[in-house]
């Protein structure tokens, strides 16, 4: 693997062996050192999870870390991105960690530095894809439940304008999990679906459910005909106690943050027994890890 974009571009045998080198490196506690590298973080979209991550992963393996502030960087003079990775890779940086709202830029950029020693990791593509944040979701989910293909999984939310909605349904059709419930409003539902099934009720999608992930609700997406009155998402949506008590008793809450509690989800269980949110934030440095190094295992 050359670069990271896309779930799509996994095989189940990929994700089983970055599952299993995450799993090692939260056991083991020692890291191999990869301090001939270094790890830039282009982030045109705000983040503190994916970014700060992937800056504890890198540094973890003994990888120099720069971070690009759009501020105080020529981007402010005009510079476009394939310039910037250009000149950031002739001062030998070669891991390229980038966040933007335009979808399938990290995979045009990936096409453009073929032959180069640049390695492209897709950290958010607009409403396209999040493939980090779905090997993270897995590994949690692994951790806490045995065989995927015997899992329910709900998702609530804001469906149409999720990455993390659309790299979960690729990771879950990849490695069979039995069923996937998507449950939003009408009005954020997706025009497609890559793998599971919609509805409105969220009766019925968490009816039974080992794993119920909220989704934020990205205001920032949303277009002048696709706002709804958020007391009124909380009306049938929110995750409450009270609705919570429709999955599995030992059913697992995640989010992949940031919360809007009182939204999504009541404070109550984003804080309370059955929430994973904070293990997914601890797993993912791991995973992050994981990901660099295959990617420096293909260079070499
Ligand atoms: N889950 C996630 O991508 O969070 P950030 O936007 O904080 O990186």
């Amino acid at each position: 693997m050359n670069h990271f974009l896309d779930i799509n571009q996994l095989s189940t045998a990929d994700v089983e062996g970055l599952l299993q080198r995450a799993f090692e490196f939260k056991k083991r506690g020692q890291f191999p050192d990869y301090s001939s590298h270094a790890l830039a973080n282009l982030f045109y979209e705000n983040s503190t999870r994916t970014r700060i991550s992937f800056e504890l992963a890198a540094r973890r393996l003994g990888i120099t870390v720069v971070n690009l502030d759009l501020e105080s960087s020529s981007v402010s003079k005009g510079e476009s991105i394939e310039d910037t990775i250009k000149t950031l890779s002739a001062m030998a940086i070669n891991l390229f960690v980038i966040r933007h709202t335009q979808e399938g830029l990290q995979e045009s950029l990936a096409q453009q530095l073929q032959g180069r020693p640049a390695h492209i990791i897709n950290a958010g593509d607009g409403k396209h894809a999040h493939p980090t944040q779905a090997m993270l979701d897995l590994m949690t989910i692994a951790e806490k439940k045995k065989d995927f293909k015997q899992l329910k999984i709900a998702v609530v939310g804001n469906l149409r304008h999720s990455r993390v909605a659309n790299s979960l349904q690729s990771i879950c059709k990849l490695m069979g999990v039995g069923e996937l419930m998507l449950v939003a409003p009408e009005i954020w539902q997706p025009d497609e679906l890559q793998y599971g099934r919609l509805t409105e009720s969220l009766r019925e999608g968490l009816d039974g459910a080992d794993v119920v992930m909220c989704l934020r609700v990205q205001r920032e997406r949303l277009g002048k005909k696709e706002h709804m009155d958020l007391s009124t998402y909380h009306h049938f949506f929110t995750l409450t106690e009270e609705r919570l008590a429709l999955a599995k008793p030992d059913a697992i809450v995640m989010h992949p943050g940031p919360i809007n509690r009182g939204v999504e989800i009541e404070s109550e269980v984003a804080d309370g027994p059955q929430s994973v949110i904070l293990e997914q934030v601890h797993n993912g440095v791991f995973m992050r890890m994981a990901i660099i190094e295959s990617l420096i295992q293909h260079q070499a």
